[in-house]
């Protein structure tokens, strides 16, 4: 794992966007991997600048994003379709139709994930994958606990996952019990992955990650088992690694 340490959150951010941008501009017709969240926020305003600053074409990108809550429908304000769309797709001059977020109000929730499982592998493998990580280690909706070996599935949201996001809604209640979610065997088969985290909130978990102890008790650990990771932070979560290196 390469660890690449900002000033701020904005320098790491532009980072983010530099490697994504690269990507793109090697090969227009890469498979972006996708994430919501805050952190990636700052990495796709800079990708929507890209596209008049640098002029970064995203017309034959395709998109694969990690999860969707289960019973929002797409155009729900919280649901993950529509953070996209708000915060990526509605700026860029990507083709919806290229852009695949799992549905949340499939008939079948099983179902959907097989057939989410299939896209990854018809379109992947993903070129790059963007990923953030939960104050717990979990990556995309992947909690303590969760088997190395899992493809897309069902997950119940721990109760500290959904006190985090609960800030988006109205109230706790009000945040879905339960997810769709890539599994870590998906997120792995990606060629490259960055994990992005920032904010003195991550500063444990970089400071766990960072320990190289691999458990399913912290899912991110799996990521020792990829070849390709790059993890991009800011001092404030770095601060912890810091100060027991000194
Ligand atoms: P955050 O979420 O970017 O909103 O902190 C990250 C995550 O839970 O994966």
């Amino acid at each position: 794992m390469k660890v690449l340490v900002f000033d701020n959150y904005e320098a790491a951010s532009e980072q983010a966007a530099q490697m994504v941008e690269a990507q793109i501009l090697e090969n227009g017709q890469s498979v972006l991997g996708l994430a919501t969240g805050s952190t990636p926020i700052g990495l796709y305003k800079n990708l929507i600048e890209g596209v008049t600053a640098r002029g970064v074409s995203y017309k034959e990108v395709c998109t694969i994003n990690l999860d969707e809550y289960i019973g929002l429908a797409n155009d729900h304000s919280e649901s993950y379709h529509r953070f996209m769309a708000e915060n990526l797709f509605d700026h860029i001059d990507i083709s919806i139709d290229n852009t695949y977020v799992p549905n949340g109000v499939a008939p079948s929730a099983e179902e959907e994930c097989i057939r989410y499982e299939e896209i990854i592998d018809r379109l992947g493998p993903i070129d790059i994958q963007i990923l953030g990580i939960g104050s717990n280690g979990h990556i995309a909706f992947n909690e303590p606990g969760t088997d190395p070996e899992t493809l897309t599935h069902v997950v119940e949201l721990v109760a500290s996952t959904r006190e985090d996001n609960a800030r988006f809604f109205p109230s706790i209640d009000e945040v879905p019990t339960h997810a769709i979610t890539t599994g870590i065997k998906s997120i792995l088969k990606s060629k490259k992955i960055i994990l992005l985290a920032t904010g003195k909130g991550k500063a444990d978990a970089v400071k766990k990650l960072l320990s190289k102890e691999i458990s399913k008790d912290f899912p991110a650990s799996f990521l020792w088992n990829h070849k390709d990771v790059t993890l991009i932070v800011d001092q404030d979560a770095y601060a912890l690694v810091q100060t027991e290196g000194q």
